[in-house]
């Protein structure tokens, strides 16, 4: 099976935008693309990212690469404010054949749906300048933990995760991002963790990042229900588990994700 585990449709766009706002005080203290003029954002999706990378560094030119024209049609006209900002290049990030060479990278949630992201790398190089900035953050779910535990979430994780396997992706990619840049033969690489641990200490922060965790898992289940792995019962029941954790006086919610840097000298 090829398919991608979020699919294309509106909702999942949208889910898309509310991520990445919801998530950007996690994700972008440390992205540092001072003094890059020209970077390349891979799987820009519907340009979300793309919007606060704009917003961050005012002085880059971004090239957005995707391999689904649904996605880029739809981030051209989310980013239709940002003019000759932004440019968009329908491409498979395996393959890469660009039109120039970039002095900073972009790769956010990315990889993770890809069967080959070492092929990205190698492929990448040769549009590189030296001295690139090449930022990553990705999913180590894995690292997942949660209280009370409950059966049907637990049932449902598994199910989610061995999903993204048989999609071709990898749900711990965030584990060896290192050892792919060490294979490609970046330089220094350079990992730093990320993510949330979440309990009654921040009670409103805790449920809303529940109710944005209900909404991710659902990203699943359209193509988990056509596949036959779960039924419209699962994911109700999976969604009251979620909500147990917040019911709970010691509820915790633990995730890890890894956001990589690299270089090329
Ligand atoms: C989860 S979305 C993330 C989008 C965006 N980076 C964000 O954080 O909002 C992953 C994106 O990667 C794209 N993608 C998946 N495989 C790809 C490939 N081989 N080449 C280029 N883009 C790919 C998908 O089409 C999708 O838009």
């Amino acid at each position: 099976m090829t398919n991608y585990l979020h699919g294309f449709i509106p909702e999942e766009q949208q889910r898309l935008i509310d991520q990445a706002g919801f998530l950007t005080p996690l994700i972008y203290p440390r992205i540092d693309f001072v003094g890059c003029k020209k970077i390349l954002e891979i799987g820009c999706g519907v340009g979300a990212q793309t919007a606060k990378l704009l917003e961050l560094f005012p002085e880059a030119h971004i090239t957005c690469v995707d391999n689904s024209e649904t996605q880029l049609a739809k981030a051209k006209e989310n980013l239709s404010f940002a003019g000759d900002r932004v440019s968009f290049i329908l491409q498979d990030a395996m393959n890469f054949d660009l039109p120039e060479q970039y002095d900073g990278v972009y790769i956010c949630w990315v990889l993770e749906h890809i069967s080959e992201p070492l092929k990205v790398f190698r492929s990448l190089k040769p549009y590189l300048k030296s001295g690139v900035k090449i930022w990553i953050t990705e999913v180590f779910n894995s690292t997942f933990y949660y209280y009370p535990n409950g059966i049907h979430m637990d049932a449902y994780y598994e199910k989610y995760n061995k999903y993204q396997l048989a999609c071709g992706g990898n749900p711990d990619i965030g584990a060896n991002i290192g050892n792919l840049l060490f294979q490609a033969e970046f330089d220094n690489i350079q990992l730093f963790p990320g993510g949330f641990h979440l309990d009654r200490r921040e009670s409103k922060y805790l449920f809303d990042f529940l109710q944005f965790w209900k909404t991710l898992m659902k990203s699943g289940s359209q193509g988990m229900l056509e596949a036959g792995l779960i039924t419209q019962r699962d994911i109700e029941l999976m969604e009251r588990d979620v909500d147990n954790i917040y019911a709970n006086e010691n509820s915790v919610f633990y995730y890890r994700f890894v956001q990589a840097y690299a270089t090329i000298q």
